[in-house]
């Protein structure tokens, strides 16, 4: 067991992909700032202050953006792409490209602004050039393409390098929903040419619900109006006394009000666990485990795999179905493998188990003989 995830006895984690697990450094960071809220309050409000620098130092080596002032930390992914989706400057008959298999949040908020006479076009994405059918459906009116780096339900996931390429030479803005890929596997926003990149920490990044990265460059943030305002959000922040007044030149612009301390305090904890272990060991590990859980499935010839299983098509989520069951089936298995302790998801009318790094090889064989324990 690994020393900084100590599950208790007979417990099988695999639903990374829904809610992670906190480290131990993470459990003892939050006490420790429990603890010092209760006996001195904000005394040591400069150290706090510097576990927030610490995180967007960390957030921005983990996506590598440029400068830390591309990040800002937001409540979710949600409230992330509904800053972008109300932030652009929409003309009526414009379009936006994504796929469709998007889990709500990068579906919702685009589909919302119908009444602006903007349209949502999802590609069908079950072939195997999910990239083409994608970039088959922009015409001169599509004006952004947004994508999950790993797609919820399936797993799928995609060539951001190749999609980023695409968007950067028709002039098109690049959206990564990247919460199925941040502290799973190695993510280069530059790289693939995002021009923003949203996640929550509470997946991979093993932090808590309703801190989130948000990740936007100079061009592409300079383009969105902004729709909330407060003393944290200006570019003299902490100067209380000037009448005069401009929005921050750095993502700081979307944090309006007073910081998630207490979120903070968890996920900075978090992310230097993966900065010490490095992001490529992580990613090595957390793909074996993986590839151990497709094998297995492609061993079994009841079961039909849903994720891809050729290697840079899957991350850390592995979906199969039993080709025995129908969707009410698989929830009375999901049922039956919650009830046995082995955490995971009934998604893509399958069951979805997603690994992490630490997760333990040896117990999976148990998975399997819970899967095969009734027949059908
Ligand atoms: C691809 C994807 N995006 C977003 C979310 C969650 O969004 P939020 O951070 O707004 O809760 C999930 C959660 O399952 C997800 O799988």
């Amino acid at each position: 067991m690994h020393s900084e995830f100590p599950l208790r006895d007979g417990l099988i984690y695999l639903n990374h992909a829904a809610v992670g697990v906190w480290p131990r450094r993470t459990a003892d960071a939050v006490k420790a700032f429990a603890e010092e809220n209760m006996v001195q309050g904000a005394a040591d409000y400069p150290v706090w202050m510097k576990a927030e620098r610490e995180l967007r130092g960390r957030l921005q080596r983990l996506v590598n953006a440029a400068t830390a002032g591309d990040i800002a930390l937001l409540k979710n992914t949600s409230e992330g792409l509904s800053l972008i989706a109300y932030g652009l400057d929409w003309q009526a008959g414009d379009n936006i490209v994504s796929t469709d298999q998007e889990f709500p949040s990068n579906r919702i908020v685009w589909e919302s602004l119908a009444s602006m006479g903007v349209e949502l076009r999802r590609a069908d994405i079950s072939g195997d050039d999910p990239e083409s059918a994608l970039l088959a459906l922009i015409d001169e009116r599509t004006r952004l393409l947004t994508v999950s780096s790993v797609q919820f339900a399936t797993g799928v996931r995609m060539d951001l390098n190749r999609l980023g390429k695409a968007c950067r030479e028709r002039g098109l803005l690049f959206c990564v929903d990247a919460i199925q890929s941040l502290g799973a596997v190695q993510f280069d926003a530059q790289a693939v040419c995002a021009d923003f990149v949203v996640a929550d920490g509470h997946k991979w990044m093993s932090g808590p619900e309703g801190i989130a990265l948000f990740y936007s460059t100079e061009q592409a943030r300079d383009q969105l109006r902004l729709s909330q305002y407060g003393w944290h959000m200006v570019e003299a922040m902490g100067d209380f006394d000037p009448v005069e007044w401009s929005p921050a030149k750095s993502a700081r612009r979307f944090e309006p009000g007073s910081p998630n301390m207490l979120g903070i305090c968890a996920l900075n904890a978090s992310l230097s666990l993966f900065e010490e272990i490095g992001m490529d060991r992580v990613e090595k590990q957390l793909l074996e485990r993986s590839r151990l859980l497709i094998d297995q499935i492609l061993e079994h010839d009841q079961l039909e795999l849903m994720t891809p299983a050729s290697s840079g098509r899957y991350a850390g989520i592995v979906t199969f179905r039993h080709k025995g069951l129908d969707n009410n089936g698989h929830a009375a298995l999901y049922r039956r493998l919650m009830a046995a302790d082995i955490i995971c998801a009934h998604r893509a009318g399958g069951i979805r188990f997603s690994p992490h790094f630490y997760s333990d090889c040896s117990q999976f064989e148990a998975v399997w003989e819970t899967v095969f324990s009734q027949p059908v």
